[in-house]
């Protein structure tokens, strides 16, 4: 069930039906949230229909249809149409995931658009990240070294350079957050799973220099320990990543250095 931060007092009404079937064709409808904070309406669901004969497969496809073709208010993030930008992540469907992987024809009757839950929305389907990326910079998600840089490159073996895979693939899209139940209730605090699995890139990169430093960023009762291994995460990432394993392995080494 989506949990939408909605502004003060609000409450979602039924919105406005854009256009009609007015041909043959395969048409597929949309239901789709839309806010706009420089009106003092509340939030509602507005319908439009898209022929899947004249629009791509993607229910990003048919978003871009819609704005260009049908109502040019409706607002959304997109960049790179092929999952690597991670910007047009949203609830499609009851599922967080993103809109240029998800294929219309994987969802039965009407196509629900919602933004990533329990975020404040900008507009529309566009979500704040600001907490999301000040959280991650906090992570200091960068080489950090006490040698002297080497002339050419930092060299990693080649297994040192596999104990990326699985971690390096992340496009940032906050998919796997917003569907934590902690991260939902602690997000001031808890750094939620995709800002883990980015601390745990760096903590397990061979050629980093600043493993302690960065374990001790994490040793907070929040921080690291709201997590309940509730698996939500691994469900929801787009790319198949498992955060839950990546904070274990987190969880792991503060034991381990403990002892
Ligand atoms: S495993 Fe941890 S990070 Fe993943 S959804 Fe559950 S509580 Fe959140
Ligand atoms: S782990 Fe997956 S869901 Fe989470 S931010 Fe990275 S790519 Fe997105
Ligand atoms: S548009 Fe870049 S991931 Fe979807």
């Amino acid at each position: 069930m989506v949990q939408l931060t909605l502004p003060k007092n609000s409450k979602l009404t039924r919105g406005k039906t854009w256009n009609q079937p007015d041909r043959e064709g395969d048409w597929k409808e949309f239901r789709i949230y839309r806010w706009n904070p420089d009106d003092s309406e509340n939030p509602r669901i507005d319908t439009y229909q898209v022929d899947r004969k004249q629009c791509g497969p993607m229910v990003l496809d048919a978003l871009i249809k819609i704005k260009n073709e049908i109502d040019p208010t409706l607002t959304f993030r997109r960049s790179c149409r092929e999952g690597i930008c991670g910007s047009c992540a949203m609830n499609i469907d009851g599922t967080n995931t993103l809109a240029c992987l998800k294929g219309m024809d994987d969802i039965k009757g009407p196509v629900k658009v919602y933004p990533l839950p329990h975020l404040e929305v900008v507009k529309d389907l566009v979500p704040d990240l600001t907490n999301f990326y000040a959280q991650h910079r906090s992570i200091e998600p960068w080489l950090k070294t006490d040698t002297a840089t080497p002339p050419k490159e930092w060299k990693q073996s080649r297994d040192d350079r596999s104990k990326l895979d699985g971690l390096y693939e992340c496009i940032l899209c906050a998919c796997c957050s917003t569907s934590c139940p902690s991260y939902w209730w602690n997000s001031d605090r808890y750094l939620g799973p995709a800002i883990l699995l980015q601390a745990y890139r760096w903590v397990i990169d061979s050629r980093d220099e600043a493993t302690g430093e960065r374990l001790d960023n994490l040793e907070d009762p929040f921080r690291l320990y709201r997590c309940h291994t509730i698996m939500n995460c691994a469900k929801a990432c787009p790319k198949g990543l498992s955060p839950a394993k990546a904070i274990a392995e987190l969880k792991k080494l503060m034991v381990e250095r403990r002892v």
